[in-house]
């Protein structure tokens, strides 16, 4: 993977400037950069390793080189605070479409035996209370065979589908991701209804932090609503466990 397999691979408007690093930090935190600095919207910036690669929660995202896809797409949205969150659930069933895949609450990619192939990191700017950019980061495990013994639960593509061209992978995912992130605007239902038609533990009772309940839905500002004994909870963040292993 070069920067000029990248460029001329990419058509769509999400991915048409082309940043791209042999090894960075984190696309994630340069792509909040370049953003601060003006880059367009649909600013694509893709590593093939980072050495500080940021995951959820203040957790890292190891990423080695020659194996998988690290990428940071700079959105400027005509979304309101309110629906910002949507374009994340959108990134998340972009990719999951595209190879069948599953979503766990909120952008976590799983298998079918709940292992995760990529995860989204969203971060965002705002000024004077209005949506100034928005930074979707993607890790996405496509030819990484093992894992260390730290990370049981990850999974590649590669286990699925074989040995996969990282350019053409990216460029199918960011196509992907740009229609359901274009959808965040003109039909919002829609990319709600897609999530949860993606979504593992629909309905299923699971645990979130100190919090145990039904998992009934999820809504619009991206809060996980749970139903506990004390009634319907929304959850704003935090990591989604079951609560027993039933499959
Ligand atoms: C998660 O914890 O599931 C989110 C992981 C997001 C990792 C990606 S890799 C590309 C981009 N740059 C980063 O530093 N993080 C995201």
């Amino acid at each position: 993977m070069d920067v000029m397999s990248v460029k001329n691979a990419m058509s769509e408007s999400l991915g048409r400037d082309v940043v791209f690093f042999d090894s960075i930090p984190s696309t994630n935190s340069e792509a909040m950069r370049l953003a601060g600095l003006g880059a367009e919207h649909g600013t694509l910036v893709v590593a093939d390793s980072q050495v500080g690669g940021k995951g959820r929660l203040g957790r890292a995202w190891q990423s080695p080189p020659g194996l998988n896809l690290y990428f940071s797409l700079v959105l400027r949205p005509k979304v309101g605070l309110d629906r910002v969150a949507l374009l994340g659930l959108a990134c998340a069933v972009g990719i999951a479409k595209g190879f069948g895949l599953s979503i766990k609450w909120p952008n976590d990619i799983l298998d079918g035996q709940r292992r995760k192939v990529a995860g989204i990191l969203s971060e965002l700017e705002c000024q004077d209370n209005r949506v100034s950019h928005v930074v979707l980061g993607v890790g996405l495990n496509v030819n990484q065979a093992e894992f260390p013994l730290d990370l049981p639960n990850a999974v590649s593509l590669c286990e699925t589908h074989g040995p996969l061209d990282r350019v053409r992978v990216l460029t199918d995912v960011v196509a992907s991701i740009e229609y359901w992130c274009q959808q965040v605007e003109s039909h919002p239902a829609g990319v709600l209804a897609q999530w949860r038609g993606h979504w593992v533990d629909r309905g299923r009772e699971v645990r979130v932090g100190t919090r145990v309940g039904q998992a009934i839905d999820v809504r619009e500002d991206g809060a996980l609503m749970l139903r506990t004994q004390d009634g319907v909870e929304a959850v704003v963040s935090g990591d989604v466990l079951r609560t027993f292993q039933d499959d």
